[in-house]
């Protein structure tokens, strides 16, 4: 089989090339990344010399290079995105750009050459739950911010190129993603990181919102059985059933590394933050039989130690903008 990968030399797209390729080693994957925010080509290093590996620096709105490549495979799929929250906060333009029109491209490249596309999206296109039961895949889409509004943007269109042009396609929607490889800015890295230089460890409003965590790992492995057994036009969800508070998880960190909980800050409250996500994934395990295989505080304190002992991974891409306390206030 031959994969387009889009947006693979990031956290959750290199992650997957890697375990695809150990997994499936007579596939043939070509990696399509412009190299921007997320992005480390250093994260595909074991890989750079597998023969049924190529990457290609180029952009997903770049329709033309998109167009050949899908000529050339049987499957596409699309981690390529502008994924920080806070930033779409500050600057919506290039998530517009990426996540839409981005998408776009993916879509006329599959209606084209008549593929199959896996667009990969999020739990956070559902808004808040607080008060609310776990969503599931027919309930509607209420971002609650310009990163989430875009995902929704882009989950809309599939779902419209699927009706109207017979496209094959599927959406997963995940909920958040850890582990080793995950860029400074996101908040499992950013306390391992600012905790390891003793500073002070921001928590948006005290840290009450509740998010789902899963090891990236197993989001890949969700995506693979999709891929043998995921039926075009469904949209499944992909969750390890695991609601925690911010504020919860950042003191496990803070134990896991024999730090005192006091460094802990109360920050001003992110515009527009969703207090709760949760989502309902009954339908991925019936259809597949997928299910979550790593224990979260295992996962959490391997994910600890990764970032422990490869300061040579992050150093460089952690500085005073992406370990920001409220990187929403910075102009990006
Ligand atoms: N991280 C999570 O917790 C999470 C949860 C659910 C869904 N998702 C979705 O999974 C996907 C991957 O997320 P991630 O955390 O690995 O993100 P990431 O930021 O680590 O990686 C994104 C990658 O996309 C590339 N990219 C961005 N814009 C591009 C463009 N215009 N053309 C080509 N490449 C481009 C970047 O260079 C980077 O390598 C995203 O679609 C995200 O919305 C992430």
């Amino acid at each position: 089989m031959r994969l387009l990968v889009c947006g693979g030399a990031g956290f959750i797209g290199s992650t997957f090339i890697k375990n695809h390729l150990q997994t499936k080693p007579n596939d043939i994957v070509t990696n399509l990344d412009n190299l921007t925010i997320g992005s480390n080509i250093n994260n595909l290093k074991e890989i750079i010399k597998n023969k049924n590996y190529h990457f290609i620096k180029d952009d997903i709105k770049n329709l033309e290079t998109i167009s050949i490549l899908a000529k050339e495979s049987d499957i596409i799929i699309n981690f390529a995105a502008e994924t920080h929250v806070d930033r779409s906060i500050s600057n919506p333009k290039p998530f517009i750009e990426t996540n839409v029109f981005g998408t776009y491209s993916i879509l006329e490249a599959t209606r084209k050459h008549d593929k199959l596309f896996i667009h990969v999206s999020t739990d956070e296109i559902y808004g808040d739950a607080e008060n609310k039961k776990s969503f599931d895949e027919s309930d509607i889409l209420k971002p609650s911010n310009p990163y989430s509004a875009t995902k929704a943007s882009a989950d809309l269109l599939v779902e419209s190129y699927h009706r109207t042009y017979g496209i094959k396609c599927i959406t997963t929607r995940c909920t958040n993603n850890f582990g080793p490889y995950q860029f400074p800015e996101k908040l499992i890295p950013k306390t391992i990181i600012r905790a390891s230089r003793n500073l002070k460890i921001p928590l948006y409003d005290g840290g009450y919102q509740i998010r789902s965590w899963i090891y990236v790992l197993d989001h890949v492995q969700a995506i693979e059985s999709l891929i043998e057994k995921g039926k075009s036009g469904e949209v499944y969800n992909i969750t390890s059933w695991n609601e925690i508070t911010n504020k919860v998880i950042v003191e496990k960190i803070l134990k896991i590394m024999g730090k005192p909980l006091d460094i802990i800050e109360k920050v001003g409250d992110r515009p527009g933050h969703d207090k709760r996500y949760s989502i309902d994934c009954s339908k991925i395990q019936k259809a597949t039989g997928w299910k979550p295989r790593y224990e979260f505080e295992q996962a959490l304190q391997e994910t600890v130690s990764w970032y422990q002992n490869n300061p040579q991974w992050w150093e460089p891409l952690a500085n005073e903008k992406t370990l920001h306390p409220q990187p929403w206030t910075v102009n990006w």
